[in-house]
């Protein structure tokens, strides 16, 4: 029998409507389009409004539709993997309200934390139940709504987060396709230059901490670069090396959009054309966990069976990590 592999059979993804551009964030804290452009590369990014709206909401708009795609109903989810930093609440896990929401009745499901390398931990993880052969069909969700921890009188966090979630399905191949490798990396050490500082058990809420706005991202911007633009490219490189995988040989690849800056370098490492890099950050900012499957989906025409592909991320924890995936369809 041929080894089983975990592959994507199906991609969607979800932005909500309103779109906050750099003209509108000039009017709100002291910044400019052209250091918001020539600094990150982003223009615009969504913002999801509406009272009572969470992730678990976009993430029903791209699992829907993914479910319509592929042809199947929600009843036969045997897994989800919701992966996020915004849950809907500190528990129970966005996933559980997920499969509640589209009615995935006989599945079972958490949430990753992993901030913006959350979906390649959750695509990793959820690739052993299928490799094992414990499950056929997982759902892999990863979004956030950043606008929900971002303060909007910061003017080094509020012009790079946005808002999106995208999803994919795993199920089992037998043709060489699917997942063949990761590698992922974690540092604790680094939690200092991008974390949330109240909120969990070290910090509770408290009419202080909100005052305080300890609620809200704090990033050191410059020292996360430094780590993001070395760990990400080296990470990538890594993946290429053990898997003997030249330049040419790789097809697409899929980077999480941080800074654009960070993207380049990254391609640069591996020696690949801008041709072959797939980039939105233009218009969707950094949407966390959801950048990588939302490239996914936008891309998805383009991609063909057997397409060598490399996922790259780096995100506060330190996490960061690369996947490799053959294309499945
Ligand atoms: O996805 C998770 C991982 N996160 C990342 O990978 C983010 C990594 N970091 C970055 O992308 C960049 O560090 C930022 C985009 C956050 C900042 O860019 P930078 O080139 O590192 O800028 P900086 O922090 O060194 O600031 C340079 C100058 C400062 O002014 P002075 O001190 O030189 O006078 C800032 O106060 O730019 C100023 N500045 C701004 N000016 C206009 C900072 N933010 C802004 C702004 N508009 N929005």
């Amino acid at each position: 029998m041929n080894k089983i592999h975990a592959a994507i059979t199906a991609v969607n993804g979800y932005v909500p409507d309103y779109i906050l551009t750099n003209q509108e964030l000039e009017s709100i804290v002291d910044t400019t389009d052209e250091w918001i452009t020539s600094r990150t590369g982003i223009k615009e990014r969504r913002i999801l409004k509406g009272e009572g709206l969470g992730t678990s909401d976009m993430a029903v708009h791209a699992v829907n539709g993914l479910l319509k795609k592929r042809g199947i109903t929600a009843e036969e989810i045997e897994l989800i993997i919701f992966c996020t930093t915004t849950p809907d609440m500190p528990f129970p896990a966005t996933a559980n309200v997920l499969a509640d929401k589209i009615g995935a009745i006989n599945a079972w499901g958490y949430d990753i934390s992993a901030a913006c390398s959350g979906f390649i931990f959750g695509l990793s993880t959820a690739a052993q139940f299928i490799e094992s052969g414990k499950h056929k069909k997982i759902l892999v969700v990863g979004g956030d709504k950043m606008s929900s921890i971002i303060n909007y009188e910061d003017r080094t966090t509020c012009i790079i987060f946005g808002d999106g979630c995208g999803a994919v399905l795993l199920e089992p191949n037998e043709e060489g396709n699917g997942i063949i490798d990761s590698v992922l990396k974690s540092d604790g050490a680094g939690r200092q230059y991008l974390h949330q500082k109240a909120g969990g058990s070290v910090k509770p809420a408290t009419h202080e901490t909100v005052d305080n706005k300890e609620h809200f991202v704090h990033q050191e911007g410059q020292a996360v670069f430094k780590f993001a633009v070395t760990n990400m490219a080296n990470v990538a490189a890594e993946i290429m090396e053990r898997n003997d995988l030249s330049s040419d040989d790789v097809t697409w690849l899929v980077p999480h959009q941080a800074n654009k800056r960070i993207i380049d370098a990254t391609a640069s490492r591996m020696g690949l054309g801008a041709e072959k890099v797939m980039i939105n950050i233009q218009r969707y900012g950094n949407t966390t966990n959801g950048t990588i499957p939302l490239c996914l989906w936008e891309w998805e025409s383009q991609l063909k069976k057997g397409d060598n592909i490399i996922l790259a991320a780096f995100g506060g924890g330190f996490t960061w990590g690369s996947v490799y995936i053959k294309w499945a369809y």
